[in-house]
């Protein structure tokens, strides 16, 4: 009998340090229903056309709802309103055309020429602090030391929170990128618990964005807050709130877990980290590369509008599908050698940052992190040797990172 996999235990935390077997098991049935009437679609020719299928939503959350208080007050008036506020502008990544259009293009007139350039400087400087921490240590932990703190900076810097804000944004966004999991929107007590958080988000960019009123700075929240255009209009508070939290959170997550795949899969493979620190010029295809090797958002969901058939199945109207990225990523059909990580490779067309409509539109600030965080730990970093492998790994599973990652180091130049 052919085992077509299931993406349960793909997801089980225990396969967390290597999903790839499991996706190779799922990919024999290119679009598998699961015993829940969820499709799993894990074949790249076909993610790749359901990313552009305007029959594809992105609209496919639950509805939120606020636990009961006993508060009838609260829970007849008050959290029912708050609830469809949330329901109706919920963040652009998942809305449809045309507020999707309409959102995404303001957001993605704010990330200008000046401002990648004036964070390129910052990410630099950032850089450069956080290798004076590690001087005169031998073991460091790439995760608290690096990737975590540099993404961080950089997302708060960039929207124009101040540096108080900091240590708070690590406790929501990683509590609100659970979102993206299937467990999250099974399970009511897990969204009861994001929505605490998202609250307290809300109520610190609620204070944020008045400020930014009063007083625009050169910041993108000041430029969503003061943006207006005859055709696009203007941003609502509820719109506002929702873009900036999606801006933290996304801007903030998937980064960190980059770098530390980044890292992790050159402590992997020596050579091509010899090879970065010899030539720097490589680090794009270095970062291509690892995005599709170990791609931080390893698949996200979306919701059938309308019968759609695809790689021998028809999915029905109103069916929950899950864009398997980090399977199609891998897929031989596509990629010569898949299971090699080979930065040389030409035409490497990944899912890293999605496709179509969605695609993501912080993938520039990315790459230019994440190049020069690779780079900078290639040069600086003397003799660096993993301490453990695999490393333990955060609990998500869509979005997909070490929990720490130990490195003996000989010194810091
Ligand atoms: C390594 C870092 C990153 C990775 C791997 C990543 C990955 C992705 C992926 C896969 C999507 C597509 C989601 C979908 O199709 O539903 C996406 C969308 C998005 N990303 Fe990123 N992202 C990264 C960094 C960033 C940064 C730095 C920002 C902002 C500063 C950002 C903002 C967004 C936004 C706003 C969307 C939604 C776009 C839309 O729905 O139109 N991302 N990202």
């Amino acid at each position: 009998m052919v085992d077509n996999g299931s993406f349960a235990a793909a997801l089980k935390e225990d396969n967390r340090t290597n999903p790839y077997s499991h996706f190779a098991s799922l990919r024999k049935t290119p679009v598998l229903r699961q015993e829940d009437s969820t499709y799993i679609v894990s074949t790249h020719a076909e993610i790749r056309s359901l990313l552009h299928d305007p029959r594809v939503s992105s609209s496919d959350r639950p509805k939120p709802k606020h636990p009961k208080t006993g508060n009838p007050l609260r829970d007849f008036i008050l959290n029912p309103i708050k609830d469809r506020i949330l329901y109706t502008h919920q963040p652009l990544i998942f809305r449809d055309p045309p507020d999707h259009t309409r959102l995404r293009r303001i957001v993605a007139m704010q990330f200008t020429p000046e401002r990648m350039r004036e964070i390129n400087g910052c990410i630099h400087a950032i850089i450069g602090g956080l290798f004076a921490n590690m001087q005169g240590r031998g073991e460091i932990d790439l995760v608290a030391g690096f990737s975590y703190p540099l993404p961080v900076e950089v997302i708060c810097k960039l929207l124009g929170v101040p540096p108080g804000g900091h240590a708070l944004f690590h406790k929501w966004s990683s509590s609100l990128i659970g979102v993206l999991d299937p467990m999250w929107q099974a399970c009511e007590e897990e969204r009861f618990k994001t929505l605490a958080s998202y609250e307290a988000l809300m109520e610190y960019l609620n204070a944020l964005i008045k400020a930014k009123r009063k007083r625009p700075e050169a910041d993108i929240l000041s430029g969503l807050v003061s943006f207006k255009d005859k055709k696009l209009g203007r941003m609502g508070r509820f719109d506002l709130l929702a873009t900036a939290s999606l801006l933290l959170v996304a801007g903030h997550e998937t980064t960190v877990n980059l770098i530390a795949n980044g890292m992790l899969t050159l402590l992997r493979y020596p050579e091509w980290l010899e090879r970065l620190r010899q030539d720097h010029s490589l680090a794009p295809r270095i970062v291509d590369e690892v995005l599709r090797f170990e791609p931080p958002v390893q698949f996200r969901t979306r919701k059938a509008l309308a019968d759609i058939e695809i790689g021998g199945t028809v999915i029905p109207k109103d069916a929950h599908l899950v864009l398997l990225f980090a399977a199609g990523n891998r897929d031989p059909q596509r990629f010569a050698h898949p299971e090699r990580f080979d930065p040389g490779r030409g035409d490497n067309q990944h899912f890293g940052f999605g496709g179509g409509p969605h695609f993501c539109i912080g993938a520039a600030l990315a790459r230019l992190e994440a190049e020069a965080a690779l780079v900078a730990l290639a040069d600086r970093l003397i003799d660096p040797r993993l301490l453990e492998d695999p490393p333990p790994y955060r609990p998500g599973a869509s979005v997909r990172g070490p929990e720490r990652l130990l490195v003996q180091i000989g010194g810091v130049n």
